[in-house]
């Protein structure tokens, strides 16, 4: 059967679009050309509704213990709701909290010190998870670190989403590589998220010789992913990751900003600014000013249906440590930076490369 058996860390906003997400595409027909929403119907023989989300692990008392249908929509998880989803039979257990929050987060996210933390890597050896995600707060180095060790314990691949350097740190890779495990990362690139929209202009620019001089991007939300962007010590990796995304497109060092603030009446909604000033023929100046709304987690797990699949791909066809290609593609702190048409280009050949098992 082509099930891919998948665990979450973290059932914030993110998680819910995921879970909302494989029911929502459960019931496309095989042959519907193209589906609103998605890029890949199959991405190689698997389907979206072959993703099976088997255990999950959050800190927060008021999800630990639900049915994943009901701790999807629990506070303060704010992403819309576009989709209904019956009971899973699967209930939150109580992952280990280490530094997964900050102190604005604490305020909002009641822990109960008596429910007793779970042992990780044995839930995901007896439920035989393919595929761990990594959903935590940004800036929560140590638990993410303890989630990807209890991935190799448990002998399952990686899939870290958040900006703390796991894949494209080398020594994690071997680690992975070592036990013949997958690992993706670092920081979901979203679909259509300020980061793509950024680096597509900056790219086009420079392909089309314009000196891009400055790169300023804003951006606006009021999810707790943004509540915890308050904290200066922990947006620095998000701002680092999406630094480097945009420099990245170009061989000069150019004014690159970029920021995050949190306007709660906004909850899911993102609204981003991005403005960019350049050199043109003759020097003459070019300026561009782009606004942009989106439903920030939403646009998150429309990649992550991807990458799973991928990963399980990679399960299947024995290939392991941190693979570049899909990483490029699906993620702004990728082990190897390139363009997103040569990274698309990338996940093609991956496609028509590998095996596809269990046809
Ligand atoms: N478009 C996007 O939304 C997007 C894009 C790229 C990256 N990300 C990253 O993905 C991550 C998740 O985003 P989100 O919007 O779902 O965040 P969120 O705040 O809604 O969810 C985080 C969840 O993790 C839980 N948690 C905290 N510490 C934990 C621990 N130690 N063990 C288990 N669970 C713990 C919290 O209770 C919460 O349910 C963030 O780091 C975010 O920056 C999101």
């Amino acid at each position: 059967m082509n099930e891919i058996k998948v665990a979450i860390a973290g059932l914030g906003n993110c998680a819910s679009s995921l879970i909302q997400g494989i029911e929502y595409y459960k019931n496309i027909d095989d042959n519907s050309g193209f589906i609103p929403g998605i890029m890949h119907n199959y991405f190689g023989n698997y389907r979206i509704k072959d993703i099976k989300i088997v255990a999950a692990f959050d800190v927060n008392k008021n999800k630990v213990g639900k049915d994943l249908s009901e701790a999807i929509f629990t506070e303060p998880n704010c992403t819309l709701k576009f989709c209904e989803v019956p009971k899973t039979g699967i209930k939150v257990q109580k992952g280990h909290l280490l530094d997964g929050l900050g102190e604005n987060l604490k305020k909002i996210v009641p822990v109960d010190p008596h429910q007793r933390e779970e042992n990780v890597a044995n839930i995901l050896r007896e439920r035989n998870v393919d595929i761990l995600i990594n959903y935590l707060p940004t800036g929560s180095m140590k638990a993410s670190e303890f989630y990807a060790e209890q991935a190799l314990i448990a002998g399952c691949g990686f899939i870290n989403a958040i900006p703390e350097l796991i894949a494209s740190n080398p020594e994690w890779g071997l680690k992975f590589k070592n036990q013949g495990l997958p690992l993706a990362g670092d920081d979901i690139k979203s679909q259509i998220g300020a980061t793509i929209v950024n680096r597509v202009l900056i790219d086009m620019c420079h392909k089309r010789g314009v000196k891009v001089e400055e790169s300023y991007q804003l951006n606006l939300a009021g999810n707790t992913d943004f509540l915890n962007f308050l904290e200066p010590e922990r947006e620095k990796s998000k701002l680092r990751c999406k630094n480097e995304a945009l420099q990245s497109q170009i061989p000069y060092k150019s004014s690159i900003g970029v920021a995050l603030n949190y306007i709660e009446s906004q909850k899911d909604n993102k609204i981003c600014y991005i403005s960019l000033k350049g050199i043109n023929f003759g020097g003459a100046p070019v300026t561009i000013d782009l606004k942009m709304s989106v439903e920030d987690s939403p646009n998150s797990a429309g990649i992550m249906v991807d990458a799973i699949r991928a990963m399980k791909i990679a399960l299947d066809n024995g290939i392991s440590g941190s693979l570049n290609d899909i990483c490029a593609y699906y993620f702004k702190n990728p082990p190897e930076q390139h363009t997103d048409d040569e990274a698309y280009s990338m996940v093609e050949k991956f496609l028509s490369s590998y095996k596809i098992l269990n046809s």
